[in-house]
């Protein structure tokens, strides 16, 4: 079922649920959406206030949800054919630098669940010929998030990790120097998306050696379609409707730095 934009929410099935780690599953539903990467959707159940989730997918739509409180716990509880109430997408998308002759190298950076919506880039990047990478950063090597699956889509994947079990010890931070100091792995442009320490410690790295970085931020969403206020960053904008994909260009310096 192709579900077009609208203000209210369409029950959806579950078709598939995939376990990615002890608190991550992916849901595959019953439904697509002409949406691009970067844009999320509210998903609602009975019960529950509706919150915004990014797509990993879009045909068909799969959300990558950790299990942290009532409404996502209510979702990891449910089976194949079980719905989901959703209405999108939303928001404003990730968007890939024009291409010139050179080939463009796209570097990704995701921690946590945040990997989902970069995982969607990858493949529409990998799809018009940019070259992808992508640094993974979690706590430990079991809570990692869709690392065979990125790099069976042809992406070069670098992973840290907290403790050092697993890649280079440390954070996703401490992966991006070697990469920008070769000019075959430096970035025309990052995308970062994950917890907000990470997207501003990233964003300062890449604000420092003047590469093009586009975050996707996080708010406390009720509405998500720039009514209720409740999503406000920096200096009136609004996660839902202005982002959650913020650009931060180093020389035209978006006032989006208005955030940080
Ligand atoms: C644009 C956008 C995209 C999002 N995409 C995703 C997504 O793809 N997958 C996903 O799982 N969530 C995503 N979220 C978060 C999601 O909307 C909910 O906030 C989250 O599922 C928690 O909702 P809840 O009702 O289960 O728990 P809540 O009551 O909202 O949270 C319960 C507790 O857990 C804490 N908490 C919330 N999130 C996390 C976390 N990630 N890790 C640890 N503690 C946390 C809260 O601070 C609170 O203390 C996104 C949010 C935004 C704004
Ligand atoms: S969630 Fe209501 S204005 Fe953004």
């Amino acid at each position: 079922m192709r579900i077009s934009h609208s203000p209210l929410p369409k029950p959806l099935k579950i078709t598939g649920i995939k376990v990615e780690n002890a608190s991550t599953k992916t849901f595959i539903l019953g439904g697509k959406l002409e949406a691009q990467p970067g844009q999320f959707v509210m998903a609602w159940l009975p019960g529950h206030e509706d919150k915004p989730f990014s797509l990993a997918a879009a045909d068909p739509i799969c959300l990558t949800i950790a299990d942290v409180g009532p409404l996502s716990h209510a979702l990891h509880q449910l089976h194949i054919g079980d719905s989901v109430w959703v209405r999108g997408p939303l928001g404003k998308a990730y968007s890939l630098p024009a291409k010139s002759s050179a080939k463009q190298h796209t570097l990704l950076i995701g921690g946590g669940y945040g990997v989902a919506p970069l995982l969607f880039l990858a493949r529409q990047a990998l799809a018009l010929d940019y070259q992808v990478s992508m640094i993974i950063g979690a706590k430990k090597e079991s809570d990692l998030l869709l690392v065979n699956d990125l790099k069976t889509i042809g992406v070069t994947v670098w992973l840290t990790t907290e403790d050092g079990s697993t890649g280079i010890r440390g954070l996703v931070t401490d992966a991006i120097p070697p990469l920008l100091a070769e000019s075959a792995t430096r970035p025309t442009v990052v995308c970062t998306c994950g917890p907000t320490g990470m997207l501003r410690a990233v964003a300062a790295v890449c604000m420092a050696e003047a590469i093009p970085v586009q975050v996707s931020w996080e708010a406390h969403m009720r509405c998500g379609i720039g009514l209720c206020g409740s999503c406000e960053v920096g200096q009136g904008w609004l996660t839902c409707l202005d982002g959650p994909v913020f650009p931060f260009d180093p020389v035209t310096v978006a006032p989006n730095t208005a955030i940080f």
